[in-house]
């Protein structure tokens, strides 16, 4: 199977898994389930399913379980993009090509439609194909990748810095905090949907986890100067009018690009103990550096 292939697979199983997990629009409040639908469904890359499907495949998960912490990392993702988009944090008015949330319907039901979808999650880890120890290993995984210790306080420390030159090593902490820290719990959970891993299997996933979590966010910042809003789906250009500080605002274009290629070459590194069978998690490695969206 090419890799094209194997992600139209995977996402077909995405779609459909969030299909499953999310309430269905005619259930009561059907404008909140309307609106979460709005945001979840038919857009996005879905790169955090598509890592954790790879991880799974890797330690043997059955695809129902990697397909209800995929799901629930999905919906926590698009939480962060629907909250993020908000007007108290960065003000945007489009996402995945269309209007933003609160754009669409109002800023209450944004921030209803974050905390819902924040909920929910968790509720699709309860899955009974999953057992309890993987249940309690996942949910513990998420809540501490999607909280104050991962992507809130990064989203704490990136508002708390508009206007602000951060050190390197700031920075640094803030992308691998509001970003990486969903990334790598993606990796790490599609592991952990499979057979108990090793704390090898573990140690060496994390590794190309954190270089990959962090090469998006550079990513991310390389490509709101260099891409424009329609390919983008989002509005370009909108870090540097905002005064975020970024990796091209610190170190400048040419070094992002450099910093990008080297973390895909360390993600690419610490697959080497599992050879070919890590062949999908090294597509993806080049897949989040290459991307032009
Ligand atoms: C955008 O994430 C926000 C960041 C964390 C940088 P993605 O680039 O994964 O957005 P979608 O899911 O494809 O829309
Ligand atoms: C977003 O970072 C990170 C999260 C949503 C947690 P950005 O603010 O750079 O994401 P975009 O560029 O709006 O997608
Ligand atoms: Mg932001
Ligand atoms: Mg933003
Ligand atoms: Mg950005």
């Amino acid at each position: 199977m090419t890799f094209e292939e194997w992600m139209r697979a995977v996402l077909d199983r995405v779609e459909t898994a969030l299909d499953h997990y999310l309430p269905a629009q005619d259930i009561e409040p059907t404008q909140l389930h309307e609106a979460m639908r709005y945001a979840v469904m038919g857009g996005g890359k879905r790169v955090r399913p598509l890592l954790c499907h790879a991880a799974g495949e890797l330690t043997g998960a059955q695809a129902a379980s990697v397909e209800a912490a995929s799901a629930a990392l999905e919906m926590i993702h698009v939480y962060s993009l629907v909250h993020d988009d908000m007007p108290c944090m960065d003000d945007d008015a489009l996402r995945r090509g269309k209007p933003t949330v609160h754009v669409k319907y109002d800023e209450a039901t944004a921030l209803l439609v974050g905390d819902a979808l924040q909920s929910q999650a968790f509720v699709a880890l309860t899955a009974d194909v999953l057992t309890p120890a993987q249940q309690a290993a996942l949910v513990r995984e998420l809540a501490l990748a999607s909280g104050s210790v991962g992507m809130a306080g990064g989203q704490a420390i990136d508002l708390a810095s508009v206007g602000h030159t951060l050190t390197r090593p700031q920075l640094e902490t803030m992308h691998r905090k509001k970003t990486g820290a969903l990334l790598r719990a993606s990796v790490r959970m599609g592991a952990l949907a499979g057979t108990a891993p090793d704390a090898a299997t573990m140690s060496a996933l994390d590794a190309y986890a954190a270089a990959v979590g962090l090469a998006f966010q550079v990513v991310d910042d390389i490509l709101d100067v260099t891409t424009d809003s329609a390919t983008l789906g989002k509005t370009a250009g909108k870090d540097a009018k905002d005064g975020k500080p970024t990796y091209v605002s610190i170190i400048g274009l040419d070094a992002s690009r450099a910093l990008a290629a080297q973390l895909r070459a360390d993600a690419h590194a610490a697959l080497a103990p599992f050879g070919a069978r890590a062949q999908r998690l090294a597509e993806l490695a080049d897949l989040v550096v290459n991307r032009v969206s």
